[in-house]
């Protein structure tokens, strides 16, 4: 399955309830061929209707922290577990997330990244541990198939509590030094 395959299937795709309400699937953005991959929780209002991930309010202050921390556009990719809009912004259900990630995987496949950020809960419990409580898995690293994996706070929570911008910035820099360390 190549890029083209992928984004093809997943324009067309109606496995879920999810697909009524979208106006475009996010698919992702970034480098295809980054050493990190970040993982969000699905579309909201703003990447539904431009078809990118983390384009909001969320998105810049995500950006904002990646490249004080030292990353380039290069080093990274960002996606979500589902590419189309929850309704009301709610969380996807399981069974959303279950009939999606085939298609992270697909992603995860073909960009081969070195480390996987699972930025909140919603990511973190499909792709770290069913049972993740994100303030007690966040700042970890968990290595699986030679892949690295660790999590931090969803940007979201960070504009609702702005005291844990500063555990972010500091998740970030150490996912920055690994990087280093790795490459
Ligand atoms: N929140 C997410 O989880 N993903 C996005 O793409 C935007 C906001
Ligand atoms: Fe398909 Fe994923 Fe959209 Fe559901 S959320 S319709 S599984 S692309």
């Amino acid at each position: 399955m190549d890029w083209d395959e992928l984004i093809k299937i997943i324009s067309n795709c109606t496995k879920c309830p999810l697909a009524q309400g979208r106006t475009n699937v996010v698919v992702g953005r970034g480098n295809r061929n980054a050493p990190v991959l970040f993982v969000g929780e699905g579309p909201g209002a703003n990447e539904d209707a431009q078809g990118l991930p983390f384009v909001g309010q969320a998105g810049r202050l995500l950006d904002l922290a990646l490249q004080s921390t030292g990353f380039t556009k290069e080093d990274y990719y960002i996606a979500n577990v589902v590419k189309c809009r929850p309704p009301e912004n709610r969380n996807p259900l399981p069974e959303e997330c279950a009939a999606c990630l085939p298609y992270l995987r697909a992603q995860f496949k073909l960009i081969k990244p070195k480390i996987i950020v699972c930025l909140g809960s919603v990511a973190s419990t499909n792709m770290i541990d069913k049972e993740a409580k994100i303030t007690a898995i966040r700042g970890k690293w968990i290595e699986r198939g030679g892949v690295l994996f660790t999590a931090t706070y969803h940007p979201a929570a960070l504009l609702r509590d702005p005291s844990k911008k500063i555990v972010m910035w500091r998740d970030l820099k150490s996912v920055w030094d690994k990087l280093k360390t790795i490459r």
